[in-house]
């Protein structure tokens, strides 16, 4: 039988570095605040011109595809993760194909927030499974320093986001001590508003008992208008209690699914990679399942919450760090918007 694995893994963060003090330049906000709420000392931004979500995403697929042995045209299919694309259409996929010179191959992008690396990677997962494509490429990336209200009404939003991109070549394997063991996808739109990003949009103010947001006299400007611009619509908005709570709650279900399907217990994750949303999240989660400090790999604390790519980006962290090894039981994890959350267990 056919399983996937991960060939190659690559990371890119931008060189510019945002520290929790460089944000009082901006909004009322302190280091201690920030810290003592969400772990986060330091994010990395994007050069404001010469970087993109799609470059970004570059920078990462190279070294993904160097470590996987293989050249940008040996790509047979891309799917690209992100919430914070150059283009509202069309999708960074095709931008990434053209840049890197691969062939008329399908690009897929999707738009799955927080879980986007995870849903993607359950994709990818059918596809190679199914023996239709060989090196697929798995693109996270975010520029979410473009899109923030920089202002203290941004404030609760604006300080755990930053910038970054990982990637991922997945091959077929027929060793049965590695790859994808299962993946596993949720999703609850019952609070879809709670943390989105409503305008520019097509929604014309069809849910408005849930955004009370717009003004009816737009008709015409319904899509983006200034008001939007000047009331800070344009900009993600978040009730980051409700995020808080649900997620504690989703993450380690969703981890005990993957595993209960496996026939594994938490006792056999070496390495659990949880979606780097707050480093408060990440340690409820890790207490709840009795997991030692070895077990569970946090870097939120130099990259805040980069998004889609938060967990390639962690993950390759580990491994460059030698913290993933052949044949070690990896557990990756994520929940965000949406509501959307998922989890993937695999063997390095
Ligand atoms: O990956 C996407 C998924 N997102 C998440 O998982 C986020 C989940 N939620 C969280 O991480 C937390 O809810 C936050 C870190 C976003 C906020 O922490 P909180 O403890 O829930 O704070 P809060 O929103 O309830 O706000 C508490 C207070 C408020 O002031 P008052 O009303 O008590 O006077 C806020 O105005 O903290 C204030 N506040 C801030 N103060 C300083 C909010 N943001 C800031 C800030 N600096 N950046």
């Amino acid at each position: 039988m056919l399983r996937t694995k991960i060939a190659g893994i690559g990371k890119y963060v931008p060189e510019n570095i945002v520290t929790n003090n460089d944000l009082l330049k901006y909004m009322d906000t302190s280091d201690e605040w920030i810290q003592e709420r969400t772990g986060i000392k330091e994010r990395r931004y994007a050069h404001r011109t010469k970087e993109t979500t799609t470059t970004m995403g570059i920078e990462a697929a190279k070294v993904a595809i160097e470590r996987a042995g293989i050249t940008p045209q040996d790509i047979d299919f891309i799917i690209f993760a992100t919430l914070s694309p150059d283009y509202y259409f069309p999708g960074c996929g095709v931008l990434l194909q053209r840049e890197m010179k691969m062939g008329e191959i399908g690009a897929l992008d999707i738009r799955n927030q927080c879980s986007g690396f995870v849903y993607g990677l359950s994709i990818a997962d059918q596809f190679i499974k199914t023996g239709m494509y060989k090196n697929i490429l798995l693109v996270g990336s975010e520029k979410h320093s473009f899109g923030l209200d920089f202002t203290t009404r941004g404030r609760n939003v604006t300080v755990i986001f930053g910038d970054g991109a990982g990637a991922v070549v997945l091959q077929p394997t027929t060793n049965e001590n590695q790859g994808i063991l299962s993946t596993h996808l949720h999703s609850d739109g019952a609070d879809a508003e709670v943390l989105a990003m409503y305008n520019p949009g097509t929604h014309a103010n069809y849910w408005k008992e849930n955004l009370n947001s717009f003004d009816e006299a737009e008709i015409g400007q319904m899509f983006i208008s200034h008001d939007m611009i000047n009331n800070a619509q344009i900009f993600p908005n978040m009730d980051g209690q409700t995020v808080f709570k649900k997620a504690v709650v989703k993450f380690p279900e969703v981890i005990m699914e993957a595993l209960s399907k496996n026939n594994l217990s938490t006792t056999d994750i070496n390495l659990l990679v949880p979606h780097q949303a707050n480093l408060r999240i990440a340690q409820f989660v890790q207490q709840k399942l009795k997991l030692s400090d070895d077990q569970v790999f946090n870097n939120i604390q130099k990259y805040g919450n980069t998004t889609a790519a938060s967990i390639p980006i962690a993950l390759c962290e580990a491994f460059e760090l030698g913290k993933v090894n052949e044949g070690d039981l990896i557990c990756l994890a994520a929940f965000g918007s949406g509501f959307t959350w998922g989890s993937a267990l695999l063997r390095w």
